[in-house]
């Protein structure tokens, strides 16, 4: 058995785990959910569900890698046992990683399309409609444009992955985190001197009580949890390649304290940009692949911003999907015996492969309209769909009530506290974990089925 590769420091862990987190969902998803919902009120909420559910999750996937050193597969047999029912939970992350990340980067790929069209100025900045027809027609209804760059992102995500933990995963997160960091201060500091300035805070922080009903709530919970990459084992997968003395809780703080603030940030950098050219905020990928590069290039030096802000996505994006293909390559490493270049070259490629029919859904008469006509969804949306309503969920569930009810309490005790400063908290973890987090779950899922509207 080869010896279980680990972070070479604790700041390398945390910074890929930011990277996990930190993705579309902050910079495209978050000001999108926070503009249809009520603002400050969905503000406040969001941050609510960071701490009471979120955290505790994230808390508990990080102990059950760490505890184990294996990914969630073999993380869930040696805790619950050979042939135990848990096990499933493990393989549920896998294929879930499979198929986020196979609509993920047909997104990503959209992302790079856009960085090279503003590098080599194949945006026509005089014109909206011609920005919004590059994204209707050329682009939804163009199949290798989406393909191909579909596969240029998930063979960047194949090239770090391969690398390994501390040569791949762990260089390339504290090289790109840095940048991105970099590149969402400069916007900000552009959005800043804007005169929609004002207008955007009162947007995104003022309390408009009347567009948030009681669906919002579940909704930042959603929200929450997908950009805490939580559910799947992501976290899980990074926090096995921690060694037993770096803290557990206060790792899980900053991670989702960097989360948040991200995403609050991106944000602060979309309204202002938006509101200074008297647009809508359109919701969809409408907002981030029509309403700002039209913004951006009324503004001077339009075609640079335009490059700092599709570049960031693209960064974002990268350390996000990197963690999704870390969770299938480690658990086929584990699982299998296999090396981590047959391990990453054949989920890679798996991956690449299935998210061909997304790449497809704006233009294919399958896997758009049909699809669209016959089940209410083309392929790429049901696909989101059922991950992040369901699939996501339900892991959730399975950690938070295996680590609250089913874990031996020797080991979770030894581990909450190995290495850790913020033993105090450990038995409002558990409470946490035990009933709060399960009950909030249950509801985000029986508004997916539709047994609870609202
Ligand atoms: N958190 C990422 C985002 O906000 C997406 C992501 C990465 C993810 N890894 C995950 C979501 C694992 C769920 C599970 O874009």
């Amino acid at each position: 058995m080869a010896q279980r590769a680990h972070w070479k420091s604790k700041a390398g862990f945390i910074l890929a785990s930011a990277g996990s987190a930190v993705g579309l969902g902050n910079i495209w998803g978050f000001p999108k959910v926070t503009a249809d919902n009520g603002g400050g009120v969905f503000v406040l909420v969001y941050l609510l569900c960071v701490a009471v559910v979120g955290l505790p999750v994230m808390t508990a996937e990080i102990l059950l890698g760490r505890s184990t050193q294996k990914a969630p597969v073999g993380a869930m047999r040696t805790l619950a046992g050979k042939g135990s029912p848990w096990i499933f939970f493990g393989w549920l992350g896998v294929a879930a990683g499979f198929l986020i990340l196979s609509y993920y980067s047909v997104v990503a790929g959209w992302s790079l399309h856009y960085t090279w069209l503003a590098v080599t100025g194949g945006i026509d900045a005089a014109n909206p409609q011609v920005t919004e027809s590059l994204y209707n027609e050329l682009f939804m209804r163009s199949p290798w444009i989406n393909v191909a760059w579909h596969m240029v992102f998930m063979g960047m995500v194949i090239g770090v992955v391969i690398g390994g933990v501390s040569k791949g995963v762990e260089r390339w997160s504290t090289i790109l985190m840095p940048v991105l960091f970099v590149m969402l201060g400069g916007l900000l500091v552009r959005a800043f001197t804007l005169d929609g300035f004002g207008a955007a805070v009162d947007f995104v922080f003022g309390f408009h009580f009347d567009q948030f009903t009681p669906g919002s709530a579940l909704e930042a919970l959603g929200q929450a949890f997908f950009s805490l990459s939580l559910g799947m084992g992501a976290i899980l997968t990074y926090g096995s390649y921690l060694k037993r003395d770096d803290d557990i809780m206060s790792s899980a703080i900053i991670i989702s304290a960097l989360d948040t603030t991200i995403a609050i940030v991106a944000a602060m950098v979309l309204f202002p940009i938006i509101f200074t050219n008297n647009l809508e905020s359109a919701s969809g990928p409408g907002l981030v692949f029509i309403t700002i590069p039209v913004a951006l290039y009324k503004l001077p030096a339009g075609g640079f911003l335009a490059m700092l802000f599709f570049g960031l996505l693209v960064v974002a994006a990268l350390t996000s999907a990197i963690s999704m293909l870390e969770v299938a390559t480690s658990s086929f490493i584990d699982e299998m015996g296999w090396s981590r270049r047959r391990a990453t070259l054949l989920a890679g490629l798996g991956i690449a492969a299935i998210g061909i029919p997304s790449a497809l859904s704006g233009s294919s008469p399958f896997f758009g309209t049909y699809m669209a006509d016959n089940f209410g969804r083309n392929w790429f949306d049901t696909i989101s769909y059922l991950t992040n309503n369901f699939m996501l969920p339900l892991g959730g569930l399975g950690i938070a009530v295996y680590t609250g009810w089913r874990m031996n309490e020797a080991i979770r005790h030894d581990h909450f506290l190995a290495g850790s400063r913020l033993g105090t908290f450990y038995k409002g973890w558990i409470v946490l974990l035990k009933f709060l987090v399960p009950v909030a779950i249950t509801f985000v899922f029986l508004h997916a089925i539709g047994l609870v509207s609202a």
